[in-house]
């Protein structure tokens, strides 16, 4: 197999190769770590992304190349900053520009959930970027919350944006029912799974944003992301209207991540 060059991601002082986990060329990954240390004076570990993303927690195995061996660091975005282990939390630059486009549409005085949470980044970048009432900011793994409430503190938005640990669907249904006018959902496994609990949480009118990984042809990703949506809309007693769905990042091939952005009204 033919060794491609692999992408490199930068989080904080930290670097990651990504190369294809199926074709590891172990000479060429060790001497790559130690050019990444000595060209950049910032980057103190290097670390091999050894999985995918996997399971609930999204979160992926690492395996230690050069440097320091160390996996938390503080990561900078949109003159935030975020404290994470990057083999504890889901994090990536990759959705940077999302976290802003969505900070934009933010309203002054509006009432967020963002339901899977991470280490904070979509939370803490609207509460210091708009001019949210609230944002309640959950997240399922106790080392994300962990994180993102060491994040609350550091960008002093304490009282903005509130941290839940737990499953988004309890924390709706427990405290959280019409309670709110815009609901993020950046988990492509469960978004339209989660739906109806995103429904439960807008007070009357309000907007969601769901983000899914969809397998089609480049033309055809974005109309099959807007029709599965659709369908799942269409099971509630609501008026709702795509007002707008665009690719976030490619996934894989033929895999793309999409975010779809949705009005809604109760009856
Ligand atoms: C893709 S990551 C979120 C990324 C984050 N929003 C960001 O911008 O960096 C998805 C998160 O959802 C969390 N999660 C998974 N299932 C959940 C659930 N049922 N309720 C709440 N959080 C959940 C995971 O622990 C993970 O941190």
């Amino acid at each position: 197999m033919i060794w491609k060059k692999p992408k490199i991601e930068y989080i904080g002082d930290i670097a990651v190769i990504k190369a294809p986990f199926n074709n590891i060329n172990e000479e060429e990954v060790t001497k790559l770590a130690n050019e990444i240390l000595e060209k950049n004076k910032f980057i103190k570990s290097v670390f091999l992304a050894a999985t995918p993303v996997i399971g609930e927690l999204k979160v992926r195995d690492y395996r230690y190349l050069a440097g320091e061996n160390r996996s938390e660091t503080i990561y900078k975005e949109h003159n935030c900053m975020f404290k994470v282990d990057i083999k504890k939390v889901f994090i990536t630059p990759r959705l940077s520009y999302e976290h802003l486009r969505i900070a934009k549409l933010v309203n002054e005085g509006e009432r967020i959930i963002n339901m899977f949470a991470g280490a904070g980044l979509f939370s803490i970048i609207i509460a210091k970027k708009s001019k949210p009432k609230i944002v309640h900011s959950i997240d399922i793994n106790p080392d994300a919350y962990k994180y993102m409430v060491e994040n609350i503190e550091i960008n002093k938005v304490k009282d903005i944006v509130f941290p839940y640990l737990g499953d988004a669907k309890e924390v709706i249904e427990k405290k959280l029912l019409n309670s709110s006018d815009r609901i993020l959902m950046p988990l492509p496994d469960k978004a339209l799974e989660y739906v109806r609990y995103a429904i439960s949480a807008i007070e009357k009118i309000g907007y969601i944003h769901l983000y899914l990984h969809v397998s089609a042809k480049k033309d055809e990703f974005l109309n099959k992301a807007e029709e599965l949506t659709k369908k799942e809309l269409e099971k509630y007693n609501i008026e709702y209207k795509i007002i707008n769905s665009k690719e976030v990042r490619p996934v894989g091939p033929r895999l793309y991540q999409v975010v779809v952005d949705v009005y809604i009204e109760k009856n």
